[in-house]
């Protein structure tokens, strides 16, 4: 068929609609650390995350599920593997380039790692060190005043905008890891790692914590990728759920599939 022929064809037949799967804002793959020369903790670690998608992590103590998050921004060297943040392969990456993409992934840990000392306000400010440096990010007295509104539009967010001009140590253990969340939309990522965010939390300030995270992620649209041994909030506040086991990913399934019972199981 001649080059005429088939833009005329393409002209009067409609071509099927192609469904294109969006890119993975994290795509891992094939990755192993180990440390110190001994076994690896993981081999062969595959997965991905999509735009807007909440992926939870589960598995015992050791197995290495800090590791495999740190691994992704490489606060720990992997060993082998891809791992692909923003379309960007983060293994071949200078220090420069690396610093300007962890810019766009907010960490929440289980300590919540505020300056204890320093003021509400200025723990907030001090998310905006991720895309910009100098003094005005040091504390909140030297914070231009556009940094400041959006320091106490991000405390507001977790419902903490009265508590500003607080020492960060005067605050409660939720109340603290509200402000680590907003200190982590104060960076405007476009992806979170929280490891066990809720770990250190009773029962109730966990429940209260993590919905409010989760619907945070949600408003914004962001990816979320957070390991946690409540598999409850594993399974209820994630798309997808992997499993790590024994140096494996061995599950890797949409959460809705799953429930509390038969995840036990998986720690066996
Ligand atoms: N910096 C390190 N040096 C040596 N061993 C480490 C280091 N970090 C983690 N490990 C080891 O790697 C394994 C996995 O740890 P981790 O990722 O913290 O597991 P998890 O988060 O699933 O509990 C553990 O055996 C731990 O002792
Ligand atoms: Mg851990």
């Amino acid at each position: 068929m001649s080059a005429q022929a088939a833009v005329l064809i393409a002209g009067v037949i409609p071509t099927p609609a192609v469904r294109t799967l969006p890119t993975p804002e994290l795509a891992v793959s094939g990755l192993a650390k180990g440390f110190d020369r001994g076994a690896p903790v993981f081999s062969d670690v595959s997965f991905d995350l999509a735009p807007g998608q909440s992926v939870s992590l589960i598995g015992p103590n050791g197995a290495g599920k800090s590791t495999v998050l740190r691994c992704c921004v490489r606060l720990i060297e992997p060993d082998h593997g891809s791992i692909r943040l923003f379309e960007t392969e983060v293994c071949s990456l200078g220090y420069a380039a690396l610093r300007t993409l962890r810019a766009k992934v907010g960490f929440v840990f289980q300590r919540h790692n505020l300056v204890p000392r320093l003021s509400v306000l200025t723990n907030v400010i001090h998310g905006a060190q991720a895309r910009q440096s100098g003094p005005g990010t040091w504390f909140h007295g030297l914070a231009p005043r556009r940094l400041r509104e959006e320091a106490l539009h991000c405390l507001d967010l977790v419902g903490l905008a009265d508590l500003a001009g607080r020492r960060a140590d005067h605050l409660s253990g939720g109340q603290s890891q509200r402000v680590a969340i907003a200190r982590a939309l104060m960076q405007r990522p476009r992806i979170v790692f929280a490891d066990e965010p809720v770990a250190s939390l009773d029962p109730s300030a966990g429940e209260e914590v993590m919905g409010l995270f989760v619907d945070l992620i949600r408003r914004h649209k962001l990816s979320l990728l957070f390991t946690s041994h409540n598999l409850r909030h594993a399974i209820d506040y994630s798309d997808r759920l992997l499993g790590l086991r024994q140096g494996r990913l061995q599950l890797d399934a949409p959460s809705a599939c799953q429930d509390v019972e038969s995840l036990r199981a998986f720690y066996a």
